[in-house]
């Protein structure tokens, strides 16, 4: 086990939060802007700290069951009443989901199922779970009153009056009250539209100095590869296929316990930067024109940026992130070449395509493996892939094929009973 593996937990979800909301300069740290604004009305409200650091990660989390772009851009900018029908709730049943499969974000499972539920439905402040979501939900529509490209200042008195308009109706009156007693400060409003907000929050906020080990990254990076993968039927599973690929090769090749865990990890992490790209060109049926695929080519830059940023995953970052380099440094985004692909890299990048060849994606249908050694084959004498991993995949296939589909059998099921069925409404909905 990873036992000297530790990671500042702030660092690590500011980190994550940032790059869901990465892809948009509209929707850009929508989801750390909104968790200041509810952190601050919280220690203003005097709640108890554990409900505080609930409230914080529900907050930096709240829209996670929104999966495509596409979803979040349309939740942005809903600006309807929230009583009529319930376009909004879907991404709040889908996170509630999500969260509860992770020990350490269940707690605040209940605050992220309810961020868009009105005060008049909830008729009472005194239970937590109401007082809390209540509190998300005003901090959430606030932030989304914002103008990006205006001075914060001159906004004060419109988003004060938007708050007010909130009163009794939306959210309950005494949280428009603690709104109003933070807001008072310029203070609050430069630090919330500061680009340094993020530091801000890592050396002030509810978890500065806190370090997490490897059996809690475990599980928050579960929660986090569900979402990458759920984008989108066609990678739905894609993450945990990957990763236990590359495990498996990882093991006949003979890398030691501890890098076998940051192997997993780096699979569950390699395509985190695919949050960034639209589900219209993920899911696009025909070729990709030269600037949809100028767009594809970010994903693994953010993938590096994200985590090589957190400190203490730089291992981690390097595997995940070189996947589509390639021996002879004509992959992307880094044109790194065969000297500093090391061998975690390059097993990562193996992994990736032989997990993306026996999947279906939407332009063609899984291959079968004589085609898939073909093309493995190929991409070794083309120096794109080493030669001696491709060798340990093809002389193991039987068994690294059949645990790679077991595995995803499981997250395909999950996916299918909990997600599938949400995404329909949610495509026909909005
Ligand atoms: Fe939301
Ligand atoms: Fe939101
Ligand atoms: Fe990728």
């Amino acid at each position: 086990m990873l036992k000297d593996l530790s990671v500042n937990f702030g660092n690590f979800l500011l980190s994550f939060s940032d790059a869901i909301d990465i892809a948009n300069s509209q929707i850009a740290s929508h989801q750390i802007r909104t968790a200041f604004i509810a952190w601050e009305i919280a220690k203003a409200s005097g709640i108890p700290k554990e409900r505080i650091e609930n409230l914080f990660v529900a907050s930096l989390f709240h829209d996670i069951g929104a999966l495509s772009l596409e979803e979040k851009i349309k939740i942005h900018n809903f600006d309807g009443n929230y009583l009529a029908g319930n376009n909004l709730e879907d991404h709040c049943i889908l996170g509630e989901y999500l969260f509860e499969t992770c020990s350490l974000f269940a707690p605040a499972k209940t605050i992220v199922r309810y961020h868009h539920k009105p005060w008049r439905l909830w008729g009472t402040i005194d239970r937590p779970e109401a007082f809390d979501s209540q509190i998300l939900c005003l901090a959430d529509y606030l932030e989304r009153k914002i103008n990006r490209n205006q001075y914060i200042l001159y906004q004060v008195d419109g988003v004060k009056k938007a708050a007010s308009k909130t009163s009794g109706k939306l959210i309950n009156k005494d949280i428009v009250e603690l709104f109003f007693e933070i807001s008072g400060r310029e203070e609050f409003w430069l630090d919330l539209s500061s680009p340094r907000l993020y530091s801000v929050l890592l050396h002030s906020g509810p978890f500065r100095g806190r370090e997490i080990d490897y059996e809690n990254i475990f599980p928050i990076a579960s929660l986090f590869r569900s979402t990458i993968d759920f984008k989108s039927r066609f990678t739905a599973t894609h993450s945990t296929g990957v990763a236990e690929c590359a495990v498996m090769l990882s093991k006949i090749f003979g890398l030691s316990e501890s890098e076998i865990e940051q192997m997993e990890l780096a699979g569950y992490f390699h395509d985190l930067g695919k949050l960034a790209v639209p589900n219209s060109i993920l899911e696009k049926p025909d070729k990709l024109t030269n600037d949809e695929f100028a767009v594809i080519k970010q994903h693994t830059y953010y993938t590096y940026s994200v985590l090589n940023t957190i400190g203490g995953l730089n291992n981690i970052a390097e595997w995940a992130a070189f996947h589509h380099e390639k021996i002879d440094g004509s992959g992307y985004p880094f044109h790194v070449g065969a000297q500093k692909i090391n061998t975690g890299s390059r097993i990562m990048a193996v992994a990736d395509i032989f997990t993306a060849l026996a999947e279906d994606r939407p332009y063609r249908k899984r291959m079968e493996r004589e085609q898939i050694q073909t093309i493995l084959k190929s991409q070794v004498s083309n120096n794109v892939l080493d030669k001696k991993i491709v060798n340990l995949l093809i002389e193991n296939f039987e068994e690294i094929s059949s645990t790679v589909t077991e595995k995803q059998l499981l997250s395909r099921e999950l996916f299918e009973m909990k997600i599938a069925s949400y995404k329909n409404i949610i495509s026909h909905r909005i």
